[in-house]
């Protein structure tokens, strides 16, 4: 048996066709457009594809970027005051501060900073907050992407068994509760957990979200399952080059999983579909708009 390859590249391209229809129609019904306004402190090298890209995929989206770029120099309550005014600033509906953060500012002050209704990284405690108990909320990009993967692949994921392995802040804790609240049985290993292989091999659903290459192997995964690689590990390959590979075993996972995403071209690039329909969603509640039918999160 050869899994069906979960095609998150074509998926997140459609996501972000309709998020575009859907803010023409926004802007054409209500005379507005959601603001985003995007962060960046330094010039760490990585930090700028990944602004540079989400500016790019919002304004064909039709939302209108606001960004900021400070120098590394930037200090703790400089950054603060540049948050303060955006929370304060009616045209910005989303605000993303890039992580990481240099050294001397602490990442976390950062966060909690940033007005939860504008939270469209969904990082604020209230957000993780409000989604752990089952409330609406602005839920992290990289989990919500996987959800919408899911449910494409499986429909209905109620009375699954989900294991997710990693209990990050942006990733593994928030996908176990968006899973839970899709009423599957969920379980989140660890870096502490006993026989992790058995403990994956009960999952109807896997989710890899680790940053180890290539950990999860094909015998750890139910014949069937569907699996969902969040990791993304830069590996030497042949001719002194590099490539991307997750925390799958792809080959081998491909060989017994019933639908597998690959990496590249999976998750990844539904963490900024994601983050656009975070934005547009942020802009209708904010201003009593009611949100698109068909919508994203
Ligand atoms: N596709 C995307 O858009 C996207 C977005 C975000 C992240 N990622 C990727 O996803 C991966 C995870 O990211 P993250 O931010 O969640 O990483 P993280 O903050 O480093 O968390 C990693 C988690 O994996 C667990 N872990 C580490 N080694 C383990 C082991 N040997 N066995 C079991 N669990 C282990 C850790 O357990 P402890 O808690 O016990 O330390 C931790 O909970 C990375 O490869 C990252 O690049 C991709």
């Amino acid at each position: 048996m050869t899994a069906r390859i979960i095609d998150g590249k074509a998926f997140a391209e459609a996501m972000r066709a309709r998020l575009a229809r859907q803010v023409a129609a926004l802007a054409a019904r209500h005379g507005v457009r959601p603001g985003l306004a995007a962060v960046l402190v330094g010039d760490d090298p990585a930090s700028q594809v990944y602004v540079r890209n989400k500016e790019k995929q919002a304004a064909e989206a039709g939302i209108v970027s606001s960004g900021r770029r400070l120098p590394a120099t930037t200090g703790q309550s400089e950054l603060l005051d540049v948050v303060r005014a955006l929370n304060a600033d009616p045209a910005v509906d989303g605000i993303l501060v890039q992580l990481p953060l240099p050294r001397a500012i602490d990442p976390q002050a950062i966060v909690e900073a940033v007005d939860p209704a504008k939270d469209v990284d969904g990082f604020h405690p209230m957000n993780a907050g409000r989604l752990a108990s089952g409330r609406e909320a602005l839920a992290p990009c990289t989990p919500l992407g996987c959800m919408m993967l899911l449910k494409d692949a499986l429909g209905s994921l109620a009375g699954l068994n989900a294991v997710v392995i990693g209990r990050s802040a942006i990733v593994g804790r928030p996908m176990a509760q968006l899973l839970l609240a899709a009423d599957c049985t969920v379980t989140v290993a660890h870096s502490r957990s006993r026989d992790l292989p058995a403990i994956a091999r009960g999952a109807d659903i896997l989710v890899a979200a680790v940053g180890r290459p290539r950990m999860v192997r094909g015998d750890w995964i139910k014949p069937g399952a569907t699996v969902i690689d969040v990791g993304v590990n830069r590996v030497p390959a042949d001719g002194g080059k590099s490539r991307l590979v997750g925390d799958v075993a792809f080959d081998e996972a491909v060989q017994v999983a019933g639908a597998i995403t690959p990496v590249p071209g999976g998750v990844g690039p539904m963490t900024i579909a994601c983050l656009l329909a975070n934005t547009l969603a942020a802009c209708c509640r904010r201003r009593g708009i009611p949100l698109p039918a068909d919508r994203a999160t």
